[in-house]
């Protein structure tokens, strides 16, 4: 058989050697936490001021047009993460459905986008952690504190928060967990805030024009591409982060149950609360005013006369922006787990400590992610995060329709309702946004596949555990 059409046995998914296992501790409030806990950061405290620069007021439909995409993916993720509960969420699902080639590719795919959040957002929380020290009398360097494109050398704190949070998981999976659970509190707090002061003072006003860039990409000022839908593509970052629940599967107690309420539970929960936050947003104030502000949020409440309540929503950032990384972090060492288990990636890479999480692996992505966190561009590295991200949705809603065709009597604790609108829904909705990011990072992500095809050929396909079961499958 060639080496793309090898597929792993549905059956066999759940079933792994002693000592590779890892251990389930996880139930439905620990998967709902990680789901609200990976979702709300960045992109609502952050991008929501870029996207508004992009779209104006129309911002608003670029939330409901990726919303949507999202929750035809989430659905699509629920289905298939209840039918093979085993970590490694889109690459393990390609792995079963399309193919060990396109399973690498998005596995591939998925180290650059876990990669690419873990070390945008630890570059976010840098910004504000650096501003809220300068406020309690802490004046670091600019020297230590950005990258060399921003005039500096080191963005020390990113990498400081990056090992934080490695050592968390490190420890302990459930310990990280119930951490998580109570910063998630502290941020939805905080989004309550900024809703309580900012809906009183909607002005309608402020929603005109309501599209000055148009709905469908169009070269706006700068030729960077404007409008809706170049907005969405990057909107969609603030979206993505219920896929890192999937991940847990292997580790869930009850993955039939919990994980449909974790995925489905988080998706809904965080697209009502962006669109109220949006609204709020562009109804207090016109989008020129905060569309170019690293701090949009609290740069409203300060313009609204509200200084003591913009200090509690910054200071919640700086706690919160944590979780994002835990769960990115924790997605991101698992898939390089399962890919080395499967023998695509060394499988020294895949022996699990005496407290049943992967520390080599965990210290290992530390390293890759916080080296770029130390230097990299933020806007840059996170639309490049879609790209992979988006290719990973593409993958799993495919998976959902050839698994639907293959195998229709296989029982499924969850299924997708209208499977055959949601899941080419969520097919075409990814390829439109993945069409409206910006050509070069398009280039980026080609590059990158380009070169993970390149490892695939010359290691992976040889070193394959399933090309290794049937010798003559190596070709
Ligand atoms: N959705 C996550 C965020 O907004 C990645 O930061």
């Amino acid at each position: 058989m060639q080496a793309w059409l090898r597929r792993k046995d549905i059956n066999q998914v759940t079933v792994h050697e002693e000592g590779r296992r890892l251990v389930p501790t996880l139930g439905w409030p620990h998967l709902v936490a990680l789901g609200i806990g990976a979702i709300v950061g960045t992109g609502i405290y952050t991008l929501i001021g870029v996207g508004a620069n992009l779209a104006g007021p129309g911002v608003l439909l670029s939330f409901l047009v990726a919303g949507v995409v999202c929750a035809c993916a989430a659905l699509a993720y629920a289905e298939m993460a209840t039918m093979m509960p085993a970590a490694g969420s889109a690459y393990t699902y390609s792995y079963i459905a399309l193919g060990e080639t396109i399973a690498w590719i998005v596995g591939w795919s998925l180290i650059l986008e876990y990669t690419l959040v873990v070390s945008t957002v630890a570059v976010g929380w840098s910004g504000y952690a650096v501003g809220f020290l300068k406020g309690v009398g802490v004046d670091l360097p600019q020297a230590l504190t950005v990258g060399p494109h921003a005039g500096g050398f080191v963005n020390l704190p990113a990498i400081a928060i990056t090992w934080v949070v490695a050592g968390a998981l490190i420890v302990g999976t459930r310990e990280s967990a119930t951490l998580n659970a109570i910063l998630v509190v502290a941020k939805l707090l905080a989004l309550g805030v900024f809703v309580a002061v900012a809906l009183p003072a909607f002005d309608a006003s402020n929603l005109h024009p309501f599209m000055p860039y148009g709905f469908a990409e169009s070269a706006g000022p700068d030729n960077v591409k404007h409008g809706v839908m170049a907005a969405a593509a990057i909107i969609f970052f603030a979206f993505y982060g219920f896929d890192a629940i999937s991940t847990a599967a292997e580790e869930t107690k009850n993955p039939g149950r919990d994980l449909s309420i974790g995925i489905v539970g988080s998706m809904i929960g965080c697209t009502l609360i962006y669109m109220v936050v949006a609204l709020a947003a562009v109804g207090a104030m016109h989008y020129t005013v905060f569309g170019q502000s690293p701090e949009p949020l609290a740069l409203i409440m300060r313009e609204l006369g509200h200084g003591a309540a913009a200090k509690i929503v910054a200071a919640a950032a700086v706690v919160a922006l944590p979780t994002v990384l835990l769960a990115f972090f924790y997605g991101q060492s698992r898939i390089f787990f399962v890919m080395s288990r499967d023998g695509l990636l060394p499988r020294s890479l895949s022996k699990v400590g005496k407290r049943g999480t992967p520390v080599v692996i965990t210290v290992f992505t530390a390293v890759v992610t916080s080296a770029l966190a130390g230097v990299a561009r933020l806007d840059e590295i996170a639309a490049l995060a879609n790209a992979g991200t988006l290719i990973a949705f593409i993958a799993v809603a495919a998976c959902l329709l050839v698994l639907r065709k293959r195998d229709p009597h296989r029982t499924r604790v969850f299924r997708a309702p209208l499977a055959w609108l949601v899941g080419p829904l969520a097919i075409l909705g990814c390829a439109y946004l993945f069409s409206s990011l910006p050509t070069r990072t398009q280039l980026w992500c080609l590059l990158w596949n380009a070169f993970g095809l390149l490892v695939y050929l010359v290691y992976a396909r040889r070193n394959s555990l399933l090309a290794k079961f049937s010798p003559q499958a190596a070709g």
